[in-house]
């Protein structure tokens, strides 16, 4: 299904029951909704799982290419609005995270839960920018097979290439698929993201955190700095996985996120 945000068609699709608590799902840079497979095929039976692209992601349209996350916000609240949804559990891996983080500052009340995977609440350093910025050349110069080379080595942990190749690949084709203008667009939009830590302190919401043992996008130490901030966060580190963690260990993933769901009223 699409609905029609500012300039782009956004994908989306639901499942399970409408009566279900409504949980939805925020993918990371460069995926696809595709990457929640594991979680939709188990909450779909009990919950209302809502699942999209990000502009430029996935069958989203690319629009302009200019993003910033702001825009990322007014898509995904606009969502919400478009399918009359209030009161959500936002799951969110990485980019998805700085989203929904973003999103649960500037409109607290649309949201019931919060779940922070593989994320960080701090805003890119100048390091980072340089590095987005490098990145951003490279994906417009050389196109997106060469940046997937690189970019899954620092998103997968190296056991991972072994023990989990369809999940290797399936991101892989996720990047491939990707457009170099949206890419490059994203990029530019992290680096310029605001800074949430100071609204973490405000939070009101049961929120998890998990983050992969191995992941080194966003360390362990990023979650924790999280934790210490957000009133009640409950954290939990991934076994055997780095950036990933819910396509890397998805049975230690679910089993979280499931006992957390069931704790929702
Ligand atoms: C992601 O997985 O969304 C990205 O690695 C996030 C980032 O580059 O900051």
């Amino acid at each position: 299904m699409r609905y029609s945000a500012q300039g782009a068609n956004i994908e989306f699709e639901t499942e399970g029951p409408r009566t279900g608590v409504p949980i939805i799902f925020i993918h990371g840079f460069p995926f696809a909704k595709a990457m929640w497979q594991p979680q939709v095929e188990l909450l779909k039976k009990d919950f209302h799982v809502i699942s999209y692209d990000v502009r430029g992601h996935g069958a989203s349209d690319v629009g302009d290419g200019q993003y910033t996350v702001e825009l990322f916000v007014d898509d995904v609240l606009g969502l919400l609005d478009h399918l009359k949804l209030s009161k959500v559990v936002c799951v969110g891996l990485s980019m998805g995270g700085y989203i929904a983080l973003r999103a649960a500052e500037r409109s607290p009340e649309k949201f019931r839960a919060l779940v922070l995977c593989d994320t960080r609440s701090e805003a890119d350093g100048n390091e980072g920018k340089i590095k987005r910025a490098g990145q951003a050349r490279t994906v417009k110069a050389d196109g997106m097979k060469k940046f997937a080379d690189g970019f899954l080595k620092a998103v997968f942990f190296e056991k991972s290439f072994e023990t989990n190749q369809p999940a290797v690949d399936s991101i892989r084709a996720m990047i491939e698929n990707s457009s170099p203008t949206a890419v490059a667009g994203t990029l530019i939009a992290m680096a310029a993201r605001t800074d949430t830590t100071p609204s973490l302190y405000t939070i009101k919401v049961p929120t998890l955190i998990l983050v992969g043992q191995h992941d080194t996008v966003t360390p362990p130490s990023a979650s924790h700095a999280m934790k210490e901030k957000i009133p009640g966060a409950e954290l939990h580190m991934i076994g055997k996985a780095g950036h990933m963690s819910n396509l890397e260990n998805p049975e230690e993933f679910n089993a979280h996120l499931l006992a957390f769901l069931r704790k929702l009223k």
